[in-house]
């Protein structure tokens, strides 16, 4: 199966993983994205959040959750007592899968195959990082994280040891939230959202 992991240094830093991380091609996405949107925090930070991919914005941009889901992050964050630059945020896959529709770039979902041919990128981070905490914001995060298929209603809000990490932590994308047509649902889920964060904020405490 093709994998990152030819790409990833034996020595292990944020800036050389990043840079080595530009030109990985481990993987077909990088063909169609701008660049590898690779992740962003301190290197002591207790908490590393996960995401899927970039999208959009993120992949014209080179940074994480900078569009509409990275908003809300940000919002739930300061919501649940969590300063954003306490953790290291990233995602699962580091390129943008997208098709044309019109003139728009719609989001694809990675395959499990992209998403187990990143994970050394994940790994890597993980390991420099150590962090207390693994949040897997969603399903994709999830298997990145576990490798392999978790549902997101069985392991949610709880910490759990996974893979990769000795304490993971699994809630919803915050683009879940976002799809939620419903004014009260929205909100509902939010909040719940914010709960979930906050355990995680107790946990570190
Ligand atoms: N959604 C993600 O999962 N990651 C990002 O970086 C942006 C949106």
């Amino acid at each position: 199966p093709r994998s990152a992991a030819a790409f990833v240094p034996a020595r292990l830093g944020l800036a050389a993983l990043r840079r080595a991380a530009a030109g990985c091609t481990g993987c077909d996405l990088y063909r169609n994205a701008t660049q590898t949107v690779f992740g962003e925090g301190a290197r002591s930070a207790q908490l590393v959040l996960v995401g899927e991919q970039p999208g959009d914005r993120e992949d014209r941009e080179g940074h994480p959750f900078v569009g509409p889901a990275g908003r809300l992050l940000e919002r739930a964050l300061a919501d649940a007592g969590i300063p954003r630059e306490s953790v290291y945020i990233t995602n699962a896959v580091k390129h943008f899968k997208w098709a044309a529709r019109g003139k728009r770039r719609l989001h694809q979902r990675p395959r499990e195959g992209e998403i187990d041919a990143c994970n050394p990128w994940l790994v890597a981070e993980i390991a420099v990082v150590r962090p207390r905490v693994v949040v897997c914001l969603g399903s994709t995060a999830a298997r990145a994280v576990f490798g392999r298929t978790v549902r997101i209603k069985d392991c949610r809000g709880r910490f759990l040891k996974a893979g990769i990490a000795d304490c993971a932590f699994v809630t919803l994308h915050p683009s879940a939230i976002l799809r939620v047509i419903d004014h009260d649902a929205r909100h509902l889920e939010y909040a719940r959202f914010v709960r979930d964060l906050a355990a995680v904020r107790e946990r570190m405490a």
